[in-house]
């Protein structure tokens, strides 16, 4: 019998919802999506972010190690904090797979989008559960075409 001693096989698929710190700027999210875009592609991650000036939801779909080595990376990251895992699971398929990392910030054309799915005025993630999470995000994917 040969032993599987690796997990890269056994796919998962986190999201979390964070706070921006203040302190960051427009250049800095740009940053932030360039570094995830660079490291995704060699990490065989891929995933979803959206952002607006104060918060963060991101889905990130892996090989399990690697999501896990995000997530200390992630929670020691002093441009956000208070990271609050939303949701994670088991993935049999990728469904970011196109996307080393896609992203959505608020606009014009999606402020419905956001809208569908906010219990006050503006985008907070912390308020949505792991459906909600997972829907904002496949819509606003969608929308971008
Ligand atoms: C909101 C947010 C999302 C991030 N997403 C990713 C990501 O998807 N992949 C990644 O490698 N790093 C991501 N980062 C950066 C990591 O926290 C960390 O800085 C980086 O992985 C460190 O790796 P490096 O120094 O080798 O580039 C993110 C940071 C923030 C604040």
């Amino acid at each position: 019998m040969t032993s599987v001693n690796t997990d890269a096989h056994i796919l998962m698929s986190m999201t979390y919802a964070s706070r921006a710190n203040p302190d960051v700027s427009a250049t800095d999210f740009n940053e932030i999506l360039q570094q995830a875009q660079i490291n995704n592609a060699a990490n065989s991650i891929t995933g979803m972010l959206t952002f607006n000036k104060d918060y963060f939801l991101q889905t990130v779909e892996g090989p399990r190690a690697q999501i896990n080595r995000l997530l200390y990376s992630l929670i020691a990251d002093e441009r956000h904090y208070d990271l609050q895992v939303i949701e994670t699971r088991e993935l049999k398929h990728r469904e970011w797979s196109k996307w080393s990392m896609n992203y959505a910030s608020p606009t014009e054309e999606n402020a419905a989008v956001y809208l569908k799915y906010s219990t006050t005025n503006g985008f907070n993630p912390y308020l949505l559960n792991a459906d909600s999470a997972n829907g904002l995000m496949n819509e606003l994917s969608a929308q971008k075409g």
